[in-house]
């Protein structure tokens, strides 16, 4: 008999009320349907499969084998795109394993700078990425906030890297893929998107497709994809791989075959079949109509988000979005992200603190604070409810010293949204 652990599932209880009676606004999270919940917790967790269907180094894969060929298809026509491997644990992972792959130790690499929005594992020095290769780094102008292309074409010409990265943590504007590639191509890189956050309006054409113009695709599935928590490696089309990297029977000629012994064995053991099949699930989910309307509204939700704040005199980094998220800049409200997002979470209205580009502070600190739609529009809030949830942030940064005003939004926000039930229980 196990004996039943009686803190976990009360645990459990407690972050499931956290969330259902709070505002969700942490741009990189979202809310699962309870087939994919359930799926994550199924009887697949026990199952090890290292290898690829059909090709495993265990036997009794063979359901295993058909719910990664199933991610795998629906991926593919999700995206419409030629290959996929589904394994990686996580969008740090699929990413590790992608460089892994392409690039040599040393080898110099050109991303977009953390500090203007990029994300660790495109080279910062903390990360793998910078301690392995050598890092070079693009940002947003000072004045618009946008990143403009010539700048990245001329750091590219000046570094010559091996790889040019492309794809943000807090950038709220669309890539010029075209662009890119070109200047790729001008200097003999390779171009990868890493598209963790808008993979959900990519695959619904609500923003510029990168496939036909990337080499390498590195997505995760938990951000506006809203399936469970997890990466994946996309080309649109497989290639010959450069490097005359083969193996004794000349079996790894192509970028997919270099690419998925990267993964398995070169960055993971046994893939997640039960996160698999959640991702099959979410693939599905992707392809419905009720999705496509979820991602349009997402990112009306986020337009009409900024253009409140501006109307209340807030500064947006970009003065606006394309995509589900905004960057709040609190410089000229006297206030740092890191006591926003205190105050913010005393209302139960969770945000993070992020740097802004060319913060004066540390990202300890931070001026902004980046706000996101994708998991609030999961609840069901629209227009209106927006134009409220602003209202709510606003009040509680002009009275960050009010502990009574901070408690009286908590429980509007509290009582407001009991009204939207979590999607993740039945
Ligand atoms: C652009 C980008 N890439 C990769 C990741 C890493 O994903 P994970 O947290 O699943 O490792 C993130 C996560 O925030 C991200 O924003």
């Amino acid at each position: 008999m196990i004996k039943q652990d009686t803190i976990i599932p009360l645990l459990i209880e407690k972050e499931k009320k956290r969330q259902t009676e709070g505002l969700e606004l942490i741009a990189s999270e979202n809310f699962v349907s309870a087939q994919i919940a359930a799926a994550a917790g199924s009887v697949l967790t026990n199952k090890y499969a290292e290898g690829l269907p059909g090709k495993r180094y265990y036997s009794g894969c063979h359901v295993v084998d058909e719910i990664e060929s199933l991610a795998i298809e629906r991926a593919k026509t999700l995206f419409n795109v030629e290959w996929v491997n589904v394994q990686p644990h996580s969008g740090s992972q699929a990413n590790a394993a992608l460089m892994m792959a392409v690039l040599n130790l040393g080898d110099k690499i050109l991303g977009f700078n953390l500090a203007h929005g990029g994300h660790l594992t495109h080279g910062s020095p903390i990360n793998f990425s910078g301690k392995l290769y050598q890092s070079f780094f693009y940002g947003v102008n000072r004045e618009t906030g946008y990143i403009e292309w010539q700048e990245v074409a001329q750091k590219a010409r000046e570094t010559k890297p091996a790889m040019i990265i492309c794809g943000a943590s807090a950038y709220s504007r669309d890539w010029d893929y075209p662009q890119l590639r070109a200047i790729a191509d001008e200097v003999g890189a390779f171009l990868w998107a890493d598209i963790a956050h808008p993979a959900g309006l990519i695959s619904q054409g609500l923003l510029n497709n990168p496939f036909p113009y990337c080499h390498f695709v590195t997505s995760t599935t938990h951000k506006t994809l809203r399936g469970p928590r997890g990466g994946m490696i996309l080309m649109a089309k497989d290639f010959e791989n450069p490097f005359g990297k083969t193996n004794k029977k000349g079996a790894l000629h192509h970028m997919s075959a270099l690419l998925d012994s990267a993964v398995f064995p070169g960055t993971q053991g046994g893939p997640l079949e039960h996160i698999i099949a959640a991702k099959a699930i979410a693939c599905y989910e992707a392809m419905t109509k009720d999705y496509k309307t979820y991602v349009i509204q997402v990112q009306k939700n986020a337009k009409i988000m900024a253009q409140a704040f501006m109307d209340k005199g807030y500064k947006i980094v970009s003065d606006g979005t394309d995509n589900h998220l905004l960057l709040l800049d609190l410089t000229q409200k006297n206030l740092s992200g890191k006591q926003a997002e205190t105050a913010l979470q005393a209302a139960d209205i969770t945000t993070n603190k992020n740097l802004i580009p060319f913060d004066t502070t540390s990202p300890q600190v931070t001026s902004g604070i980046r706000l996101g739609t994708a998991a609030i529009t999961t609840r069901g809030l629209v227009e209106g409810d927006i134009l409220l949830v602003v209202e709510w942030i606003d009040r509680v940064l002009k009275n960050i010293a009010d502990d009574f005003q901070i408690k009286k939004v908590k429980q509007e926000v509290n009582k407001y949204m009991r009204n939207f039930p979590l999607t993740t229980v039945d």
